[in-house]
């Protein structure tokens, strides 16, 4: 997490940091900071909270900043509380650094540096990597040794901005294990962790990769791979535009972005059908290897694990091939059973996220084919899995994942779809018809869902007073109440659980008392009397119930308190519009409630730390 940028150019810096620093604010908003060259030395300007408190003091303290180069951090406490004194920049008058990462021998680094008399004024990892190049750029004088002899010390994962006050105008940049890149444009050259921060200026770039070293300066960038040698990049283009990146009107990023789900559909599904057929375009994935797979693993985090659950059910249903999900942070440290004949799929919307990647490389170790499912192009999963698929969301900027989700449960179907035919469980012909429903009627029920807003308020009203809720379903429906009740949690802070219906009565049924909201997911017609039967359970111990089925399920009026009707699709693909308007009704709980929907509290988009 933490957000890095920094520009060396023909301009002023300093508007281009605070922008780019906007647009990173989703990996983390406890401080913000810069570092800029003026004639006086380095200025560094630093405070607890959002970067509007950066704002304030340029406005009032700092008027006529103006520098053709710095350095800015925006940062997810890991080591230290929010406060003024761990914000980045750190260092010392010579050097001032910024960090996306963790130090993981911070300790014992800190020891050696009090040895040679440093002093430390923060609680945080970051600094001590800040004296560590400050103790070797006074003994080299050379900002490029330093950094390498310094970087041969850490442990864990960084990726660093630094500059030198010596050295005005360039930028020095080091990454391990967290993303960082360099982009180029005509007005000068930049460092960031991710494309939004610089888009507005530049949609060319380098990836920068593991233990490479670059200087940016403001017309030229120079990159050294970790023996020092002198590498030539290949500049990529990011495909995002800039307006792609803004709010367009919308209150929040998060409403935007549910608004966008159905073309984000369209964009990631059908440039994949060709002749009404599935059609995946995988190196290394032919459909021989395919039918060789004996397993399926799917292994993620939070909003994409819970795609990985739709992905499960599609892929038994259709394909009759066994899989399994698994948290990534867990997964990484069970030494899981894997071999070749086990595809391990990894999905994530940033392509970034630290216990995925983990589960990537391990996968690999073992020697399971890895295919990666990312939104975010040329991210760190992407590159390194065997076979890669984009969804194809564009920048999705709200900390609390929507339509990154809806894509990857649509690849899913798709996936489903291209496994089954292989595995000779569906013909041509259904998978034909499968798929026509797939492009042509789901994009269509999110619209119809969306029109369904105003009601989806309704429901907010009556929930958002509520202290605890809960979200029942059963089979897939118990897989989208999963990310029902992670969504509404996580931005409104009401205390939500997930159940399979009929487990309620198994022990969580205890907590269910006069007024507690329970959200009866329904959509699946065998399962709509078994459903009923669950509902009654918790109603007739006092739950608010409000039901979420399709348009054409008879609902008796006594099931439920409030009945929320939504677009019909064949059961399998209910999962799309359900989680629309699930998705509205939490952001409208959120809204009632005064939250910061975008900046969730304590929460980062990119979870770029273990
Ligand atoms: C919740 C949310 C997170 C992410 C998780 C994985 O709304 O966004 O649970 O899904 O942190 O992130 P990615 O998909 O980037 O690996």
């Amino acid at each position: 997490m933490c957000g890095i940028i920094g520009y060396s150019g023909v301009e002023n810096s300093v508007p281009k940091l605070i922008e780019g620093l906007k647009a990173l604010e989703y990996r983390g908003y406890d401080s913000a900071g810069i570092a800029v060259f003026t004639e006086s030395g380095i200025s560094v300007i630093k405070a607890k909270g959002r970067i509007a408190n950066i704002e304030k003091i340029l406005d009032t303290e700092y008027q006529n900043l103006e520098s053709v180069c710095g350095i800015g951090h925006t940062r997810w406490a890991t080591h230290g509380e929010p406060s003024d004194r761990n914000s980045h920049p750190h260092g010392t008058d010579r050097i001032r650094l910024v960090h996306n990462g963790i130090i993981e021998n911070y300790i014992q680094l800190k020891k050696e540096l009090s040895a040679c008399d440093y002093s430390f004024e923060s609680d945080t990892d970051t600094e001590i990597a800040a004296k560590l190049v400050d103790l070797n750029y006074k003994t080299s004088e050379d900002p490029l040794q330093a950094i390498k002899t310094s970087v041969e010390k850490l442990y864990g994962s960084y990726a660093l901005g630094i500059i030198f006050d010596k050295y005005p105008g360039k930028i020095y940049a080091a990454r391990k294990d967290s993303p960082l890149i360099v982009a180029i444009s005509d007005k000068g050259n930049f460092i960031a962790s991710d494309i939004p921060a610089v888009l507005k200026y530049t949609n060319r770039y380098y990836q920068l990769e593991q233990g490479e070293i670059a200087v940016v300066e403001k017309d030229k960038v120079t990159v050294y791979d970790e023996c020092g040698s002198l590498i030539k990049k290949d500049i990529m283009t990011a495909d995002w535009d800039v307006r792609a990146a803004e709010k367009c009107g919308y209150e929040h990023f998060m409403l935007k972005e549910i608004y966008e789900e159905p073309l984000a559909i369209v964009n990631t599904i059908r440039p994949r059908i060709n002749d009404g057929l599935p059609c995946l375009d995988l190196p290394g994935l032919t459909d021989d290897t395919i039918k060789a797979f004996k397993r399926i693993n799917i292994v993620a985090c939070g909003t994409a694990m819970h795609a990985g659950f739709i992905g499960r059910t599609a892929i038994e249903r259709l394909a009759r091939i066994p899989v399994k999900v698994e948290i990534a942070s867990e997964f990484r440290y069970k030494n899981p059973i894997l071999d070749k004949d086990d595809l391990v799929i990894i999905m994530s919307q940033s392509g970034e996220t630290a216990d995925s990647l983990a589960a990537l490389r391990l996968s690999k170790e073992h020697g399971a084919h890895t295919l990666a499912i990312v939104n975010v192009a040329g991210s760190s999963i992407a590159r390194e899995a065997d076979s890669t698929l984009y969804t194809w969301a564009g920048p999705e900027i709200a900390v609390a994942s929507t339509k990154a989700y809806t894509v990857q449960i649509s690849l899913m179907y798709l996936i489903a779809a291209k496994f089954a035919l292989c595995h000779g469980k569906i013909t041509d012909d259904e998978a034909r018809q499968y798929l026509h429903a797939l492009i042509e009627q789901t994009p269509v029920a999110v619209e119809n869902a969306l029109k369904l807003s105003d009601r989806c308020i309704q429901i907010s009203e009556k929930i958002s007073g509520a202290e605890h809720l809960f979200y029942i379903g059963r089979g897939i429906d118990y897989d989208i109440a999963q990310e029902a009740s992670l969504k509404l949690k996580e931005i409104s802070y009401i205390h939500s659980e997930s159940y399979a219906a009929g487990e309620m009565k198994h022990g969580t049924i205890s907590l269910i008392t006069e007024g507690v909201p329970v959200i009866a997911i329904c959509t699946q017609d065998h399962l709509v009397e078994k459903m009923i039967s669950n509902i009654k359970e918790v109603k007739a111990r006092g739950a608010y119930v409000i039901v979420i089925c399709k348009e054409n399920t008879h609902m008796d009026k006594e099931v439920a308190d409030e009945v929320l009707k939504i677009p019909v699709l064949s059961d399998l693909f209910m999962p799309i519009p359900a989680i629309t308007v699930l998705q509205l009704v939490a952001y409208h709980t959120s809204v009632i409630r005064g939250c910061d929907v975008d900046k969730p509290r304590n929460l980062a988009k990119s979870v770029t730390v273990e």
